[in-house]
């Protein structure tokens, strides 16, 4: 590490503490104890981080930009991974055993097609696509995994609708755990069971969707061989937290006014608004982008939710219930977000609120037509993260976002998540049915294989048409 900038993470004391959500019980649990739901109210938990900066915000800002730009030349997790260079902010010592595919460090792309499509000057897409299983899980797998590794669990085990699963697979493997997979039968993309079978994890298939299996996951929690992975679990927020920072430093420090992400179980919304939280908390940011969340139409618990808010009459923290009603049969084509019971949805609503953001849903066809917009942007996602382009598009024609407003929406996962979706769009086949039995609908940006006569003349003319 010589000439390498100092690191800043001693700590006096552990580098932080679990506590409980719910500001009437708001109990303390050390960082090492293995908790989930806190025992004494049955709330989720969220970290406290006791941030090491002896240089103070400044100082940490400085060693941030310059280990980013010393990531190319690194090896070590701590310069090369994009979540571990902000251990400071990271519940976990300096010699931790630091699970890595080297994870973050996703680009920040202009998407001048897309932005026209929504009615924007501009729109800029953070896309976690990029990550080494191809979403943005990995940030989160990254301190979920090393901190299963220090508690001494012998099986990680998840609830998935397919990313999740494939991240923990890749990560377990990765730190000599057994993987433990629950995915709802023949609701899965195919490409992503490839990725969790490849990567050695047991797969468990069940009669049920996903909240099903979420349930039967946290009733695992109790066996203390087992570590749950999802983001009911605070140590996966974490780590998905670090995007903030990744992404305010993409935008030379410059709080965009809006940043818009899919929502699902809710915890990459939460972990956005935490680490956004964190940087204003030490006076990186003078003020919070407004965080918007965007749901599918037929799994869309907290927009509707939403919707019945009285913001007239309460304050951010007095609209929070103490329910959500959910969606009984959630149903999407985007099927990474058919989630009708959100696990972490308390903690995002209140990110939302806090922010001055929506959350909002659209409809099949509107997430369908995003998704070709992206793609012809020469970007490409899946279907899940389409919702933030096609939500987008509704919040500037509502008025809540202006023309001229700096937007970063959050692209989830890689367009090969699901070919099959994409095939299907492009040959007129996506019908609103998940079964598929249901009324095809026209994709507004549908792009059939054309077929051609094998000569020469056939393609020439052929590409005369089309220009
Ligand atoms: N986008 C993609 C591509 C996802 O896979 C998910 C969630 C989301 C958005 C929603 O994020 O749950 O944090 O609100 N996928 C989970 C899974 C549920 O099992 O892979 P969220």
């Amino acid at each position: 590490m010589a000439g390498r900038p100092a690191r800043a993470t001693t700590r006096d004391a552990e580098p932080g503490v679990q506590r409980c959500i719910n500001v009437a019980c708001a109990s303390m649990y050390g960082l090492r104890e293995r908790v989930y739901l806190c025992p004494r109210c049955g709330e989720t938990l969220e970290i406290v981080c006791r941030p090491a900066a002896p240089g103070g915000s400044e100082g940490l800002r400085q060693q941030w930009m310059l280990r980013r730009a010393l990531r190319v030349l690194s090896e070590d997790p701590r310069e090369a991974s994009g979540v571990w260079r902000y251990l400071e902010l990271l519940p976990f010592e300096e010699d931790a055993p630091f699970v890595t595919l080297f994870e973050g460090n996703t680009p920040l792309l202009e998407a001048p097609r897309s932005a026209a499509y929504c009615g924007l000057t501009r729109l800029r897409l953070k896309h976690q696509g990029y990550n080494p299983t191809g979403s943005f899980k990995d940030t989160g797998m990254a301190t979920a995994l090393t901190q299963a590794v220090i508690s001494g669990a012998r099986t990680a085990v998840c609830a998935s609708t397919g990313n999740t699963a494939a991240s923990l697979a890749a990560y377990a493997a990765r730190s000599g755990l057994q993987a433990a997979i629950l995915l709802p039968r023949g609701q899965v993309s195919p490409s992503k069971l490839a990725q969790s079978l490849d990567y050695g994890a047991l797969v468990l298939e069940i009669d049920g969707n996903f909240d099903a299996c979420m349930r039967l996951v946290q009733e695992l929690g109790d066996d203390p061989s087992i570590y749950i992975a999802n983001s009911i679990n605070p140590f996966r927020i974490e780590g998905q937290k670090t995007v903030a920072f990744e992404l305010i430093e993409q935008c030379q420090w410059q709080v965009p006014d809006h940043i818009v992400v899919p929502g699902g179980n809710m915890g990459n919304s939460t972990a956005l608004g935490k680490g956004f939280q964190e940087l204003l908390d030490l006076r990186l940011l003078d003020r919070l982008p407004k965080l918007s969340v965007i749901q599918a139409e037929g799994a869309a618990p907290l927009a509707r939710l939403f919707a019945t808010l009285d913001f007239t009459k309460h304050t951010a923290d007095e609209l929070v219930p103490e329910r959500l009603e959910p969606v009984e049969n959630p149903q999407t084509l985007a099927t990474a977000i058919k989630i009708g019971a959100p696990v972490s949805w308390k903690k995002a609503l209140r990110a939302v609120l806090q922010s001055g953001g929506q959350i909002i849903s659209v409809s099949e066809q509107e997430i369908a037509d995003a998704k070709a917009m992206i793609g012809r942007d020469g970007i490409g996602c899946e279907p899940a993260s389409a919702t933030t382009v096609a939500g987008l598009k509704k919040l500037v024609a509502a008025g809540q976002i202006v023309r001229t407003d700096d937007v970063v929406a959050v692209l989830t996962g890689h367009a090969l998540k699901d070919p099959d979706y994409m095939i299907r769009y492009h040959e007129g086949n996506l019908s609103v049915s998940s079964d598929g039995k249901g009324e095809p609908f026209a994709g507004a940006f549908r792009n059939s294989p054309k077929r051609v006569a094998a000569t020469k003349a056939a393609i020439l003319a052929s590409l005369e048409r089309e220009r």
